[in-house]
Formats: structure tokens, sequence, C-alpha cells
């Protein structure tokens, strides 16, 4: 961590603080606030942290501003055009691109770890029958701290290994079989002469009774879909993981956190609520009314798809989704899909529109994704579920990041307390 020549200077009343400011290797300077409250007995106050880093990070890149993604120093779009999942994850966790030795241990080690205890298919038929699967996910990635006992040891850098392996291999089969539990069909085990993608799709798509083959440009599609979920630097779930985590806790409890976190309509539900809004809408020529309500203050309704907390451009991840849309709905047939249309003119009206371009709202990341994953045969239910699937590659880096840095400490933040001051307490029959 390198200092800037110059300081901030806090002058509260007749006093002056000197605050530190430090450089990153990219994005806005920040003011170093650690030792304010020791020095000046003062908070300060950010709900929702929008103008407070949590963390230093050598992870991910995000400017806003200019629509950028990298990871590890690479841009998203060009990891999506030559890369695969597994590589991306090699690259979040181990901070370079392997060789081809590496990657081919890698993808050995992932596929070896691909089935779960079989005692877990007894914890999936504890769920009901209609739970969503997001419900199931944060049960079973959970439970893994009780059937996974010698990886839970967070201070065993092997054991930390071992638990990261475990949980990229496996959040494919829990995801898979809660989509099929969900759906009464027998769970399909994983295959492991199939890429991480095709497996996936496999599971969730193949049954005892016949042959499933795996279209390639599908299971490309799906494996860009998880490249581009696969990080995003301190997001809601991302940073509840390094919360959860700070205290200590096993990694599968941590991951289970961020699980429950994405699953909210704010964030890792958003795709559903977008294809949802599409349906709702149901043709071109309703999007005006769409659009006046959007932008009525009395009116919650908000265009689901628009508008993101970093981003005040497109969404790089956008385009390539829009690209990757195209794609699977040309090989399927359904290139005049009524949702393409709806989802493009909505774009073209909202990017055009004052209230969006002011407010700098851009179609994000899950504009496209739910009309891809519904063209290729997946329920609304399991959005969020690929997107969870996607993302523990992010939430392990970032975890494995935390715990090893040796500033390590548990998060608590303040507050500013509007509560009542000291009061004497009430007899009932007084009140
Ligand atoms: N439609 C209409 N107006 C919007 C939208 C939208 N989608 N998004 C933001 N605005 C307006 C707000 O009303 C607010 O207006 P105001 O300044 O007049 O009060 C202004 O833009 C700023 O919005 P905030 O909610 O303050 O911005 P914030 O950064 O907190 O929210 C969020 C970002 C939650 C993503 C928001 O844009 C939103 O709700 N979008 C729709 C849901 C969505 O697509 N979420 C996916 C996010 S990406 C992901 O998780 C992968």
């Amino acid at each position: 961590m390198t200092k800037n020549d110059r300081s901030a200077k806090l002058i509260i009343g007749n006093d002056t603080y000197e605050l530190d400011i430090i450089n990153p290797t990219e994005g806005p300077d920040v003011i170093d606030i650690r030792k304010l409250y020791n020095e000046a007995n003062i908070f300060t106050y950010d709900p929702g942290y929008t103008s407070t880093a949590s963390c230093d990070s050598r992870i991910t890149f995000i400017d806003g501003f200019k629509g950028k993604l990298l990871h590890r120093g690479y841009p998203i779009d060009q990891l999506a055009a030559n890369s695969h999942f597994l590589e991306v994850c090699y690259l979040l966790i181990d901070a370079k691109l392997p060789t081809e030795a590496e990657l081919e241990s890698f993808q050995e080690t992932i596929t070896a770890h691909t089935m779960l205890h079989e005692q877990m298919v007894n914890f999936f038929r504890g769920f009901r029958r209609d739970a969503h699967p997001m419900a199931i996910m944060v049960g079973v990635v959970g439970a893994m701290s009780a059937f996974y006992h010698d990886s839970t040891d967070v201070t065993d850098p092997r054991q930390r290994k071992i638990a990261s392996h475990r949980l990229i291999a496996k959040m494919p089969t829990i995801a898979a079989w809660a989509y099929k539990y969900s759906i009464g069909q027998p769970f399909i085990y994983p295959r492991n002469d199939l890429n991480y993608a095709a497996n996936f799709l496999h599971m969730c798509f193949a049954v005892p009774a016949e042959d499933y083959h795996v279209n390639p440009i599908l299971s490309r599609a799906m494996d860009r879909i998880f490249i581009l979920h696969a990080d995003h630097e301190q997001n809601a779930s991302t940073s509840t993981v390094r919360l959860a985590s700070s205290s200590g806790a096993n990694p599968f409890a941590c991951i289970a956190a961020g699980i429950a976190c994405l699953w909210g309509p704010s964030h890792g539900g958003a795709n559903q609520a977008c294809l949802e809004m599409l349906k709702q809408i149901g043709s071109v020529d309703r999007i005006p009314e769409y659009i006046k309500r959007a932008k009525d203050k009395n009116d919650p309704f908000r265009l689901m798809g628009f508008g993101h907390r970093v981003y005040k451009n497109l969404d790089p991840r956008a385009k390539v989704m829009k690209q990757s849309a195209d794609e699977v709905l040309e090989l399927l047939g359904v290139k005049n899909n009524p949702l393409l249309q709806i989802a493009a003119e909505l774009e073209k009206i909202a990017l055009q529109d004052s209230y969006f371009v002011e407010k700098k709202l851009f179609p994000n990341v899950d504009f496209y994704s739910g009309i891809i994953l519904e063209a290729m045969g997946f329920p609304k239910s399991m959005f969020t579920p690929i997107f969870a699937l996607s993302r523990t590659a992010g939430w392990i880096s970032q975890w494995k990041e935390m715990i090893a840095d040796p500033q390590n400490k548990i998060g608590r933040p303040r507050q500013l307390y509007l509560g009542e001051t000291d009061r004497d307490y009430v007899p009932i029959e007084n009140r």
C-alpha cells in the first residue's frame, strides 16, 4: 500500500486532523480514516457504503464511469471471448493465468470433487418439493460443514484449498439437484467426461430414460454466463461472505451467507424480476406506459435490469450477454423472440430518455441473462441459483484473499444512534 504525497485535513471546531491518502493502482484515491475514532472520537456515517472502501483487494477492478471490468487486470470481454470458466476461477483464486499443466491439474482436481457425499441425498429429500432452489442451496451449502469436517479449519491453508475446490466443484451438482428435486425428477450424477458447463446442463436436463447430448453452442453460452457472473468486487453478497468469514466462521457457512444475500431482487434476483417485467409489459406498444411508471416518484415500479450502484455507463457484461442472447436464440430458432424484441426496444427508448440519461441508468448484466436462460430451458427460479454457482468463484477468491491477510480483523461497523436515551423501566400497570 503506498501513501499519496497529499493528505486530507479534517477540521472539527478548533481541531485539525491529518488523514493519510492511499494510492490505489486504479480508481479514486482513498482517505484512510482508520485512526479517526481513536484520535478524534468521531465516526463517519455512510449507510450502504457509497463512499467507503471496506477492504483492500487485488482481485477485481470496476470503473463504473468508463464501463470497465477487470479480473486480475484482464478485461471481462477478453476473458468472455477467449477463456473458459475454470480458467477464470484459477485466475481469480491464484492471481495469474495458468500454464497448460497448471490448468490441466486444476481441472482434474475440480472434476474429481463434483460428486456430493451420498448422504446429502437424504438432506435434499427433507425439503418440500415446492421449495425455491435458492432455499435449498442456502441449506445444502451451509450443511456442507456438517459433511466435510476435514476442510473447515480456516487456519490451515491446505484445508482452505480443499474447501475452495469442493465448493467450486460441487456447486453445479447442488444447483442441478435443487432443480431436479423441485420438478420431481431423479438426481443425475455428474459426468467427468464433460466440461464444467456441459456437465451442469447434463445434470439439469438429462433423465435416466434417454440419452441427452449437450449442444456445444449452449454449453459455451452457459460457460460465458458463468464467466460474466464470476466476480464483481465488493458487491453485497461478496461483502456478506467477507463479513461472515471475518469472525473465523467456516467457508461453507460463509458461502451460504453469500447465497442468502444474493437471493434478494436488488441483487441476484434481478434477472428473474427483469424477465417477469418483460412478460408483464407484453408488447412493444406498452413500453411508454412502463417508462412513465419507472419515472414516477410515487410509483415503486423500477425498470428491472437497469441501473447499478457502480456502473454509470453500460455494464460491459451486458454487451457480451446481448451477443450471447442473439446467438442462443438463433440456434434455438427463436430469433424473433417477442421478449428480446421488447428488451431491445426498451433499451433503445430508455437510453434516449432524459430521466435515464441524467441518472446514468444503463442496462446491467441481468437485462438479457433471463432471456437466454429461459430459452435454454431453465425456469425463472433457477436464474439466481445459476448466478450463485458462478459467483462462488468470486466469493472463494475474496474469502481466500481476506483470510490470508495478516491485517484481517472482525468486521464491526459503527452506528449513528438515534434512539431513546437513558430512561427508567415502567412497571406494566403504569404504562
Ligand atoms: N428504474 C427507475 N429508476 C431507477 C432505477 C430503475 N431501475 N434505478 C435507479 N433509479 C433511480 C432512483 O429512483 C433514484 O432516483 P432519485 O435520485 O430521483 O431518488 C436514482 O435512480 C438512484 O437510484 P438508487 O436506488 O439511489 O441507486 P442505487 O445505487 O442505490 O441502486 C440498484 C442501484 C439497486 C441496482 C437500482 O438501480 C435498481 O433497483 N435497479 C433495478 C434492479 C436491478 O436491476 N438490480 C440488478 C443490479 S446488478 C446485480 O446485482 C448483478
